[in-house]
């Protein structure tokens, strides 16, 4: 499997953050964009809400995509084809449909296997977007803190196989810029169809849900990923169900 042959291709031993390093080098790497920007170790791996990334050397995949998209693009779309392209990847290397929970963490028997830390800058007519994707390849139970060990697995816990980044990365590239291709065509519907069908084991279950920036967290059923990306949530009122389109927050459980 070959990079496609647009990308421009960084190579790291390691960094502290392979989104950082992009936001470092932003003057340099906009000239040529896209960019990958990969390491086989991050000293200060980030996640979401500020959380952190572990990321032993090779025992995961951490990588960036830098490229910019037009301002009238369909932004909440962007971490679903992120979840898409992370989910066909790892089908081509396992041969199993794993699990997508809105809007971007893959999940396998409801443990996580890949998260997506999604950034921008955004300038007058564009926005420069940075997609940076942490898949668990080789890590065993042991890597993990105590608390995280019943939430998180990698392809080797599931498959006893150890995969090399390098294998992982062209493949993930082709299906990353495969569906941003679709996006930026305006092939919105396939992707809202795509995302349904890999959160399709979510649908009708009772979730909690936490909405960016706030403290309360919301009871709800998950209905599934409206036209334009938003999390469809079904809450009990005293007048009755009520559903609520929610574009960004995290689901829970
Ligand atoms: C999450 O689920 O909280 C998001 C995790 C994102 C991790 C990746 S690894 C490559 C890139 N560099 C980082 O520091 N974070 C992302």
């Amino acid at each position: 499997m070959t990079y496609p042959d647009f990308l421009k291709c960084v190579f790291l031993e390691e960094c502290d953050s392979t989104n950082s390093y992009v936001k470092q080098n932003y003057e340099m790497l906009s000239k040529d964009l896209p960019v990958l920007v990969s390491s086989t170790a991050q000293s200060l791996g980030r996640g979401r809400d500020q959380r952190i990334w572990v990321s032993l050397k090779n025992k995961g995949l951490y990588s960036s995509f830098a490229f910019t998209l037009r301002k009238d693009f369909n932004f909440n779309l962007l971490p679903l084809i992120s979840g898409i392209a992370v989910i066909e990847t790892l089908k081509v290397i396992t041969g199993i449909e794993m699990v997508l929970k809105w809007p971007n963490d893959i999940l396998w028997e409801n443990k996580k296997i890949s998260g997506i830390l999604i950034e921008n800058i955004i300038s007058e007519n564009t926005i420069f977007c940075i997609a940076g994707i942490g898949i668990n390849l080789n890590y065993t139970v042991d890597d993990f803190h105590e608390d995280l060990k019943d939430k998180i697995t990698s392809i080797k816990m599931i498959t006893g196989e150890m995969i090399e980044p390098k294998k992982v990365n062209p493949l993930l590239a082709g299906f990353f810029f495969h569906w941003l291709e679709k996006l930026e065509a305006g092939n919105d519907k396939k992707i809202i169809h795509l995302a349904n069908r890999y959160s399709h084991p979510f649908r009708g279950e009772k979730i909690s849900f936490h909405p960016i920036g706030e403290k309360r967290k919301i009871m709800g059923i998950f209905k599934g990923i409206n036209h334009d990306g938003g999390l469809i949530l079904e809450i009990r009122r005293l007048a009755g169900r009520i559903h609520k389109i929610y574009y960004s927050g995290e689901i829970n459980n």
